[in-house]
């Protein structure tokens, strides 16, 4: 049943180009524009929805701060996430014209499921993002994007976060496409680009052997810290939130430019801190930033990882490990930099000899608030 693999957790980081395929399946049409049939919300609502609100917990927020990311960028429509279990406590302000994603794998989330209730009473409109078919958040939804990564065993998220990613870029791009924003080459392009995106992660898979090396060879590290920008941000959440559940080892994301007002003094000689680096291409801006990050933090002795684009000189001089990923657009490069964190966070937990389909205290579908 683990096809070969020791562990659910290998299978299923294997088993994403696959999942991400899937979810990109029949839902791009000959024409290169997206058919969403399945959305139940008329495109006349959508056309007048004037916020979009994001509610998912762990992983599943994290991809949801991704969506944020290519929302406000590709439609214009002001767009908040927040995490399930704060959403309903502080009376946020919601009407008909409120459009709530509920992410969720299990799709049996008792606080994302509460989240969205509310949301539902407040007359917002709800759209579920889910992996199980028939579960109790699409149930109680308006409708549904079902992500088709198959069945995930691993406590430990991994094709799901990828295939929510999907889900929530053609959520996106759809909404770009029906109100008529930003549509032309841009939206195209990035269309064309996502098609490509299972070829992408299966190259990353095929570069690992360095990274379990690495992660072996931090079994005894105390701490590790993950830095980012953009969408680079939440991917170092990602990673630094595998690292916990898996590793049992303080792990810490950070937006990188929040270094200087804090997170800095940890850095310490050895302390091993990975870099998330936008592509240097689209907003170049971003990348000189995280540039001079990292070397603020070598300077201070941090043993610097860095997961930067093929192609991508610039950083070689202050990378103590470096981490190739294939050059994707901005906004899609969380689907190709989330990768080696997985893996980093599996290997590591291995070597140190945990059990990394059931980590302690954890269970995979959390159905209490
Ligand atoms: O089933 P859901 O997507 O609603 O689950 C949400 C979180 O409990 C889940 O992503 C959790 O954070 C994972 N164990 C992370 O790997």
């Amino acid at each position: 049943e683990k096809g070969g693999y020791d562990y659910f957790m290998l299978k299923e980081i294997a088993e994403q180009p696959k999942a991400v395929a899937d979810t990109l399946l029949g839902r791009i049409g000959t024409d290169g524009r997206l058919t969403l049939d399945e959305l139940r919300i008329p495109d006349q609502v959508l056309r007048e929805i004037d916020k979009v609100v994001i509610v998912a917990c762990g992983t599943a927020f994290h991809a949801g701060m991704i969506a944020k990311y290519a929302i406000e960028h590709w439609t214009r429509i002001p767009c908040e996430v927040e995490v399930a279990s704060e959403f309903r406590y502080r009376d946020p302000i919601m009407d008909d014209r409120t459009l709530v994603v509920a992410i969720s794998q299990s799709g049996e989330t008792m606080d994302t499921l509460m989240a969205l209730r509310h949301a539902r009473e407040q007359g917002a409109k709800v759209l579920a993002i889910c992996n199980t078919n028939g579960s109790t958040i699409p149930r109680e939804s308006d409708a549904v994007l079902y992500t088709h990564a198959g069945p995930e065993v691993a406590v430990a998220s991994t094709k799901a976060f990828l295939t929510q990613l999907v889900a929530c870029y053609l959520v996106a791009l759809y909404l770009g496409q029906v109100r008529g924003t930003k549509w032309g080459d841009e939206i195209f392009g990035i269309i064309r680009e996502l098609g490509d995106m299972p070829k992408h992660v299966e190259e990353v898979l095929g570069t690992m052997e360095p990274v379990r090396e690495l992660a072996r060879s931090l079994a005894d590290a105390r701490s590790v810290l993950f830095l980012g920008r953009h969408v680079g941000f939440p991917v170092a959440l990602e990673g630094a939130l595998k690292l916990k559940e898996l590793a049992y080892m303080h792990a810490e994301g950070f937006a990188a430019g929040e270094l200087k007002h804090g997170p800095i003094a940890l850095i310490e000689d050895g302390l091993p801190v990975v870099v998330v680096v936008p592509s240097p291409r689209g907003r170049s801006i971003l990348h000189d930033k995280i540039v001079s990050n990292i070397q603020e933090i070598r300077a201070r002795g941090a043993r610097t990882i860095v997961i930067a684009e093929e192609g991508d000189e610039a950083v070689v001089p202050y990378a103590d490990h470096l981490i190739r990923i294939p050059a994707t657009p901005t906004l899609l490069q969380p689907l190709v930099s989330t990768v080696p964190l997985q893996v980093f966070a599996c290997e590591l937990a291995t070597a140190k000899g945990h059990e990394v389909d059931q980590p302690r205290n954890l269970a995979k579908s959390v159905t209490v608030e």
